[in-house]
């Protein structure tokens, strides 16, 4: 019998932090089974090392994802995060001395982290995503959580041609923020976003080639990612053009989500696929 069952209304709606989630609960509920097993100091010493290894991804992942969102608790996450790294890190050094981790101690420590941090810290950010989709009836962009994309917003991958291509995207995003801000025309606001889908395929190609030119592994998964939000623009263009009832503000919200979630998530791994590369063909 597991101690937690995941039910849906623990999933916050980002992917990422969901699948961190559920992963922490199937070590929590493997620890559980294990209590009565003879060598259970095994699974105990493995369930803290991947804890270990987790801890800086999810972290980085989380900082990143709720940065993009302007999420407000963003400190209170962070100093949670902070806590949890260092009881863990204390766990692996009493490890690397030969010292034991009690079963019991450690289910103790995650459960009450579940309870604390995934049961109320996480949800918080789920309040606050919904918060922002309300932004569907709010009709003055400066009262909404939309903002414009300053530079420090984008994740730099240092690579000139990328970054400045990002550079621009965030410009043409802001040109359409500026005329939704000033409820300029329906034919301006489609002019804007049919410039930024343009220039998105630009984009796109030569990303797209660039992955090809350095075999990237999950080319095709990433070439998706690209086509669907082409493919999302087209449905705005559609329901702007017909007058449905579609928020402006919320497509601007899309759209600023989209874009610094795909570089700092998506694009970095290109990147960073592509600097292991040079290292392993410098070592050759
Ligand atoms: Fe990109
Ligand atoms: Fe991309």
């Amino acid at each position: 019998m597991p101690l937690i069952d995941w039910i849906p209304s623990y999933n916050i709606g980002i992917p990422e932090i969901d699948t961190d989630n559920q992963q922490l609960v199937g070590m929590i509920n493997l620890l559980h089974d294990s209590i009565s097993k003879k060598d259970n100091h095994e699974i105990v010493n493995h369930v803290i090392y991947q804890l270990v290894q987790n801890y800086q991804d999810h972290c980085t992942l989380t900082l990143q994802v709720l940065q993009n969102i302007q999420y407000t608790n963003l400190t209170q996450q962070q100093e949670s995060h902070k806590k949890f790294g260092r009881v863990i890190s204390g766990y692996l050094h009493r490890l690397k001395k030969d010292e034991k981790v009690s079963i019991m101690e450690l289910i103790g420590f995650l459960r009450n982290w579940f309870d604390k941090h995934v049961l109320l810290e996480d949800q918080k950010i789920k309040a606050f995503l919904k918060q922002i989709n309300n932004t569907q009836t709010e009709t003055d962009i400066t009262k909404s959580h939309v903002k414009t994309i300053k530079d420090s917003d984008i994740f730099q991958l240092h690579n000139n041609k990328m970054d400045g291509q990002h550079k621009d995207l965030a410009n043409i995003y802001n040109k359409l923020y500026h005329a939704v801000e000033l409820k300029m025309s329906k034919k301006i606001i489609l002019k804007i976003i049919d410039t930024f889908k343009h220039y998105a395929e630009i984009h796109f190609k030569d990303e797209e080639q660039l992955m090809i030119d350095v075999g990237y592994d999950q080319y095709k998964e990433h070439l998706i990612l690209h086509n669907k939000l082409l493919k999302e623009f087209d449905k705005f263009l559609i329901k702007i053009n017909e007058d449905e009832t579609i928020s402006h503000i919320k497509i601007l919200g899309y759209i600023r989500n989209w874009l610094l979630n795909h570089i700092a998530i998506e694009d970095k791994k290109v990147f960073a696929f592509i600097s292991s590369q040079k290292k392993e063909n410098s070592h050759a």
